[in-house]
């Protein structure tokens, strides 16, 4: 009997590509996708442990799907509920004694299992899988059918690497996730394939720490994700390519060759530096100080001059002083951001940080974020003013929010909309940008046609 599913995403991309495969993983056994969680069989809450208040949401959340599943039995509809991701691998069973409606707990690497568990449904207990296996699950999934990836639109996530070795003092991912993993280039470029067949024009590689790739390449060896990129840029149909999320120690010569060689590879780096201080990055053991970090800054600017640069900074990290903070302001400075992330730091359990004496608290850490992001803000909204009167590139993506406006993407990742009638979706055009907004630039498109496809 098939069933009708619905999944929802929390937290990071990595995480929407998981929702992603568990999708086409369902719907190659027979089950079909709804938004309506009233109507929904089986509801699956893909979930974020990075910090507490994403774990807050998703339990939030279970107590809603419950009163659904509630109302669905009163008319003799059964609902089954997975709690998947970050949160179901860092409570496991926890999640079911704290949420009795649950019925399946499945982590991060073993979710290929769903088909499996969902068919053998639940007995007295909640059914729990949470195996962090270091085999490729990706290999066990099928290629997504190809309607379904250009439902989904002209860019694509596709992960290449999964897990962290680094154990950075706040952060859950090296348990959530286990060890790192790379997938082999083989199967990435096939996927990237599959999607550029379909349609998809720009390709986003995706990994919790993804220059640090080293999978197998066609024939035996490591390779590197500069490499990577090189055969990816090779893809017909493959006209942009972004890469996320990098470590500084990871920039290695060949992703920044990368940067200077392939036209695809759009100008744009994700590089957290989490702090501007090197006593606290000592203790948050980033293994790198503030110099190092801007050497890489500095590497990446010679080797593709107009890169736009974004970080993510965590404030209040425990010890930090008023002095350290300001440090990270003055990094700020230094770098000059396109656009960041920046957040309180939270408290997790199981990472060193958590049990430090010398937490900050909640009143300093706010003051703090707010200094940061109205800097960060000021930051975004001059490097998108600088773009007033210059002529980008933009890949169409969406309809505009106005009947006759097309939506789409700089190559520094701003949203870009203009006024035109053309179905462009899919195409990269000439765009004169004539306008910032607060969130978007405007611009008009010049009469030319398509650029053409790679
Ligand atoms: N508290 C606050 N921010 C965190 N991040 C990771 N762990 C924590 C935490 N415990 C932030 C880091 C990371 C981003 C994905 O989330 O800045 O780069
Ligand atoms: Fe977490 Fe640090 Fe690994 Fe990033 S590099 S996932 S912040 S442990």
């Amino acid at each position: 009997m098939p069933k009708r599913f619905l999944v929802k995403s929390y937290g990071c991309q990595m995480n929407v590509y998981d929702s992603a495969r568990m999708g086409d993983l369902l719907r190659s056994s027979g089950h079909i996708e709804t938004e309506d969680p009233a109507e929904a069989d089986i509801v699956i809450l893909n979930t974020c442990h990075i910090r507490e208040r994403a774990t807050e949401k998703v339990f939030s959340e279970l107590g809603r799907v419950r009163e659904l599943k509630r109302a669905r039995a009163a008319e003799g509809l059964g609902t089954q509920i997975v709690v998947a991701g970050c949160v179901a691998q860092a409570e496991g069973a926890e999640i079911a004694a704290r949420q009795p409606a649950v019925d399946i707990v499945v982590g991060p690497q073993a979710y290929q299992r769903l088909p499996a568990l969902l068919a053998q449904g639940r007995g007295a207990k909640a059914a729990i899988e949470l195996d962090l296996a270091a085999d490729d699950k990706f290999a066990e999934l099928p290629l997504p059918a190809r309607a379904d990836v250009r439902r989904r639109g002209v860019s694509a996530f596709v992960t290449v690497q999964e897990g962290c070795d680094k154990f950075c003092a706040f952060c859950v991912v090296p348990y959530t996730r286990g060890a790192e993993v790379s997938r082999p280039v083989a199967h990435v470029i096939a996927e990237i394939e599959n999607a550029a067949g379909s349609g998809v024009r720009e390709i986003t590689l995706i990994g919790q720490n993804v220059n640090a790739y080293h999978g197998e390449g066609p024939q035996g060896g490591s390779w590197s994700l500069g490499r990577l990129l090189a055969l990816a840029a090779r893809v017909p149909g493959v006209m942009r390519l972004r890469y996320t999320t990098s470590h500084p120690l990871d920039m290695d010569d060949e992703l920044l060759e990368a940067h200077r060689d392939l036209p695809q590879l759009m100008p744009y780096l994700h590089l957290p530096a989490q702090s501007g201080s090197d006593r606290v990055l000592e203790r948050m053991n980033r293994r790198h100080g503030r110099a190092a970090y801007l050497r890489v800054i500095d590497a990446a600017r010679r080797a593709r001059p107009d890169i736009a640069l974004s970080s993510d900074f965590i404030v209040g990290f425990p010890g930090e002083t008023r002095a350290d903070f300001e440090a990270t302001l003055d990094l700020v400075r230094e770098v000059g951001f396109a656009s960041s992330f920046s957040f309180k730091y939270s408290a997790r359990p199981g990472t060193p940080a958590a049990t430090s004496a010398d937490q900050i608290t909640e009143g300093v850490k706010a003051e703090r974020l707010a200094l940061l992001q109205a800097l960060l803000e000021e930051q975004r909204q001059s490097f998108n003013r600088a773009t007033v009167g210059r002529t980008l590139d933009v890949l169409f993506d969406k309809p505009g929010r106005h009947q006759g406006q097309l939506g789409g993407r700089s190559p520094y990742l701003q949203a870009v909309h203009v006024d035109c009638r053309e179905a462009a979706i899919g195409e990269v055009r000439r765009v004169e940008i004539i306008a910032a907004g607060a969130n978007s630039l405007a611009g008009r498109l010049l009469e030319t046609e398509a650029l053409a496809q790679a």
